[in-house]
């Protein structure tokens, strides 16, 4: 049983915040905060920055030793990887480790050993919350460090991962959505040729860990590798990728984080003495290529696209509601995405019993167990529950934060929970977890 469950009923808030520091304080690792002792023990991207944002309500030097050791290990072409291994483990730990990787294949990857993938860059706006939050002297000095990075990492996404030429980063890899076995990854998935049976050749961690009914299937995973060593196998180059990569999709969570990267880098850089203007131009001209490449107005919701066939997705999943994180989503493209999140399909109210599961619960092919096939995920909520505050829907905000407190409180901070019970799912005692519980808490 984790520090968070309870087996009871809603607890107040001074017990619920403590039982969140508690789980903070027991994923703290030297200079980064795992994601779970058991599933993920080494240092993963976009943890560390919903997990910055927690700490700086508690222990912000923390927020900032976070956000620092995991820049430490960018790579010389701006690309924030999205594990980096802790040495001191064993590979064993882990399922695929250091080995399958083999980072130091790359030209420019760091001493470290690290995946070759990034997570969507929500980091900037953790390091400015971080900030805004207690904007002491080392708060200013530790911003002006991360600046060149957090702008080397945008580069990077703006400039080699822009395959298809309109102005939005294409991933590589589902992992690099943060959604990995999302319903939206599987069309263009099931043209990797893979066979489940090649998982016989590996052991998964995973599955030894949590009930294998909540994790991806082997079919999934022996994608996964395939992709993994597809990409490895060309030394992690970006270059014509279109010609040869078996996975190329432009996704709307990840491009919206871009957006709200340039918001909060304009802010930093007004604070550090760089120029915000070109920021607020870069994150103009994202939204812009959002709308223009993802918006299907059949539907009033984002889509992905599948560079490979150059389609949109159809499947109707969270992702699909992520622009709304963008301030300057325009008043329309809002408008139709906060009626599709208060559609049947994900619930959200003023009143409302759970925050909004990852997938459409009326699709076929929903799965309330199964991580991002149906579960709810408090990132995702808490991302959602921002874009509602900026474009003028507090009374939905609120909603959601209710639900979001009241989830945690009956179910301990567990990874995920499911959509209609609430019963906590995948690991216990997680990080982004009892770090956004916190901030929400304390708004
Ligand atoms: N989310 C992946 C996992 O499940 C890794 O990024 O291991």
């Amino acid at each position: 049983m984790s520090r968070g469950d309870t087996g009871g009923g809603p607890r107040a808030t001074a017990e619920l915040w403590q039982v969140a520091v508690a789980t903070l304080d027991g994923n703290w690792e030297h200079d980064h905060t795992v994601p779970s002792r058991t599933l993920y023990p080494h240092q993963w991207s976009w943890d560390s920055a919903f997990i910055a944002i927690g700490w700086a309500h508690v222990r912000p030097e923390r927020a900032w030793r976070e956000l620092e050791s995991l820049f430490r290990a960018q790579w010389a072409d701006g690309r924030v990887p999205h594990i980096v291994f802790n040495p001191a483990l064993r590979g064993a730990a882990y399922f695929p480790g250091p080995e399958f990787w083999n980072s130091s294949i790359a030209d420019g990857a760091p001493d470290a050993a690290t995946s070759g993938l990034v997570q969507p860059p929500v980091h900037a706006l953790a390091a400015w919350r971080a900030y805004r939050r207690f904007p002491s002297d080392a708060a200013r000095a530790a911003l002006g460090r991360l600046y060149p990075r957090l702008v080397a990492q945008q580069r990077y996404l703006a400039t080699c991962r822009d395959v298809g030429g309109g102005g939005l980063a294409c991933l590589v890899h589902p992992w690099e959505s943060g959604l990995d076995n999302s319903p939206a990854w599987d069309a263009p998935l099931a043209a990797v040729p893979a066979d489940a049976a090649v998982m016989r050749a590996y052991r998964r961690q995973d599955t030894a860990r949590v009930d294998a009914a909540h994790r991806p299937t082997d079919l999934d995973y022996a994608r996964y590798l395939a992709i993994v060593a597809s990409y490895r196998d060309g030394r992690y180059r970006d270059e014509a990728l279109a010609g040869r990569h078996p996975f190329l999709v432009e996704c709307p969570l990840v491009n919206a984080a871009r957006g709200v990267a340039e918001h909060a880098l304009a802010s930093i850089a007004e604070v550090v003495g760089a120029d915000p203007g070109p920021h607020r131009e870069r994150a103009a001209r994202i939204t812009a290529a959002l709308v223009r490449r993802l918006y299907d107005p059949a539907t009033g919701t984002f889509q992905p696209r599948d560079l490979r066939t150059d389609r949109l997705i159809p499947a109707r999943t969270v992702l699909g509601l992520a622009p709304l994180i963008l301030p300057d989503l325009p008043r329309r493209q809002a408008g139709t995405v906060v009626v599709e999140a208060c559609s049947a399909r994900f619930g959200l109210a003023r009143r409302m019993h759970r925050p909004l599961p990852s997938h459409d619960r009326t699709a076929p092919d929903f799965e309330p167990l199964r991580y991002w096939r149906g579960p709810s995920w408090m990132n995702i909520n808490w991302l959602l529950r921002q874009g509602l505050l900026s474009h003028g829907r507090p009374e939905l905000a609120e909603g959601l934060r209710n639900s979001m407190i009241e989830l945690v409180a009956r179910a301990g901070c567990h990874e995920y929970f499911h959509p209609d019970t609430g019963a906590g799912l995948g690991s216990p005692a997680f990080g982004w977890t009892a770090a956004l519980l916190l901030d929400v808490l304390a708004d």
